[in-house]
């Protein structure tokens, strides 16, 4: 495949065709046509990758792993703090010095917003942003998409509600980007202070909706998409989270009661990145429940995670700095 960017920092990195092919790639891993395990990314070159979370990370770190490993290629632990980062050696320098030891890619998590901008046109080596601050987190996206197609079908003409903390989660400002693409309307619900005050102009509005009321983005959506309060972003306790479940969050028994009244004809499938706040944006039982998918997200993010290296890597040669 041409022309796939050497950094994934936004969603807005790809084009359709391209997000398309790491779709129908990453559904070729998870049926099993590409056999893993075996498959090389180039007979005559054998790929280094590195991971440098600068962050706290479950989900995308080990997923990154394991894909990395299925795929063949030789991994590398960055341990950013153990390293010269601590010393004051910028990221630029440290990724260089990766990419001439032979490191082809690097997926990095931040707790820096849009620290990836820097490296947009002359990018030091490949990049993943594995979340960077409040700012995108585009694999999670990726896969997210995949899921929602695994479950459901096509997503054009969906709706998906995410409901909690839209304005400090990269994950939403991911699919903000990307579900309207495939014509998937987005709920945006939660506490005022969750919500943005309004949509930035490049969205194109007639596919969102922002409401703080939970029920009505239940009612009006496809999918539930459940995001955590992300506490170590606010700057202060937030007024809104003594008795959050019950006003803003999402318990099973609160799905099978729109149920029982007939407001909804089945419980949609709810779905969330992790990791979850049990208790607050959704309870035990629903965790616990044949409606939570979050496992089937974890489950694809392997497959979606080997499909984006791969577009990636088979671009070895291309776009990156010279220094
Ligand atoms: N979804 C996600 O980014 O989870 P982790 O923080 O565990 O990687």
């Amino acid at each position: 495949m041409n022309g796939f960017p050497p950094i994934l920092a936004e969603i807005n990195n790809l084009s359709k065709d391209q997000i398309t092919w790491l779709l129908y790639s990453a559904k070729r891993f998870k049926l099993g046509v590409v056999p893993v395990g075996k498959y090389q990314i180039s007979d005559s070159h054998h790929p280094i990758i590195a991971t440098s979370f600068l962050e706290n990370s479950t989900r995308t770190k080990h997923s990154f792993v394991i894909a990395i490993q299925k795929l063949g290629a030789m991994y590398v632990d960055f341990n950013s703090e153990t390293s010269s980062l601590k010393k004051g050696e910028s990221l630029e320098e440290t990724l260089l010095t990766l990419r001439h030891q032979g490191v082809d890619l690097c997926i990095i998590r931040t707790s820096i917003s849009h620290q990836f901008d820097e490296f947009k046109k002359n990018p030091p080596v490949r990049i993943i942003n594995g979340g960077d601050g409040i700012n995108q987190h585009p694999s999670q996206a990726l896969l997210d998409l995949m899921t929602f197609i695994d479950d459901g079908g096509d997503v054009h003409g969906r709706t998906v509600a995410i409901i909690g903390d839209c304005i400090h989660s990269r994950v939403a400002h991911s699919l903000m980007e990307l579900l309207p693409q495939f014509g998937c309307k987005i709920i945006l619900a939660g506490p005022e202070e969750c919500l943005p005050k309004k949509l930035e102009s490049h969205f194109d509005s007639s596919m969102f909706y922002l409401t703080n009321d939970t029920e009505e983005a239940i009612l009006k959506s496809d999918f539930l998409y459940l995001l955590r309060i992300q506490k170590e972003r606010h700057s202060g306790p937030a007024a809104y989270y003594d008795g959050y479940l019950q006003k803003h969050g999402v318990s099973l028994a609160r799905l099978e009661n729109l149920k029982e009244q007939g407001k909804i004809s089945t419980i949609p499938l709810v779905y969330h990145p992790g990791p979850a706040n049990v208790g607050v944006e959704l309870d035990h039982a629903l965790l616990k429940s044949q409606y939570y998918r979050a496992h089937g997200q974890v489950a694809n993010s392997v497959y979606m995670r080997m499909s984006i290296i791969k577009a990636m890597l088979m671009n070895l040669g291309n776009n990156v700095s010279s220094a």
